[in-house]
């Protein structure tokens, strides 16, 4: 199972093409918030069986007879194709690839650990791919990628330097210190956004 959220939804495309060539099933759920926000939509096709399509703002028109649209946000998708509203079950689901915004994959995960855990796999593999903030990018240079994980299971502290392993154990990431240490790019971003809504105006 592929879920991306946004942009996300780029990186899953050769994923999920590769999951094909290698004879997986590939349920894809791809999530965005305006229905405007959806790109490359045969690309999200051709890497996936089937593909559930969901958007806070209204429904994305389905162009293949398996595929399902949803109004509404990505993990409440899931919950719909579960409860058998847009589909079959998930509990055939060994592996969960997601990317997206930490908020998103923060999300997915709990609802992994919670009103999805009786309809899922117990030993199913979950990844995240981690978005740190990155600067170096040589593999544990600058530390600006440094990502904490907690174990859930003894509550052990480690890191992991995401530009050299990105795609970590979902349910190992804290998404929560993801989300402070995103926030240290935030001016920049909000200013890069400014700049380039002013030069498009001319
Ligand atoms: S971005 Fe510098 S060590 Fe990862």
């Amino acid at each position: 199972m592929l879920i991306g959220g946004g942009v996300g939804n780029a990186v899953l495309f050769s994923i999920g093409k590769a999951c094909l060539e290698n004879n997986n099933k590939v349920l894809y759920f791809a999530g965005y918030k305006k229905l405007s926000d959806v790109f490359k939509r045969a690309l999200i096709e051709r890497a996936s069986n089937a593909v559930v399509w969901a958007c806070e703002e209204g429904l994305i028109e389905t162009s293949r007879d398996q595929d399902k649209s949803f109004h509404g946000n990505i993990v409440d998708a899931i919950v719909s194709y579960q409860q058998g509203r847009l589909g079959i079950n998930l509990n055939v689901i060994d592996k969960i690839i997601t990317i997206g915004s930490d908020k998103m994959m923060k999300a997915v995960n709990e609802a992994r650990k919670t009103i999805l855990k009786p309809y899922l796999k117990s030993g199913h593999i979950a990844i995240s791919s981690v978005n740190s903030p990155m600067q170096c990018m040589m593999k544990e240079i600058c530390a600006q990628c440094v990502q904490q994980h907690i174990n859930a299971k003894t509550g052990e502290r480690s890191f992991v330097y995401s530009c050299s392993n990105q795609d970590q154990d979902m349910g190992c990431v804290d998404f929560d210190s993801l989300s402070e240490r995103l926030k240290q790019n935030s001016l920049q971003e909000k200013l890069t956004a400014k700049w380039i809504d002013h030069v498009q105006r001319y």
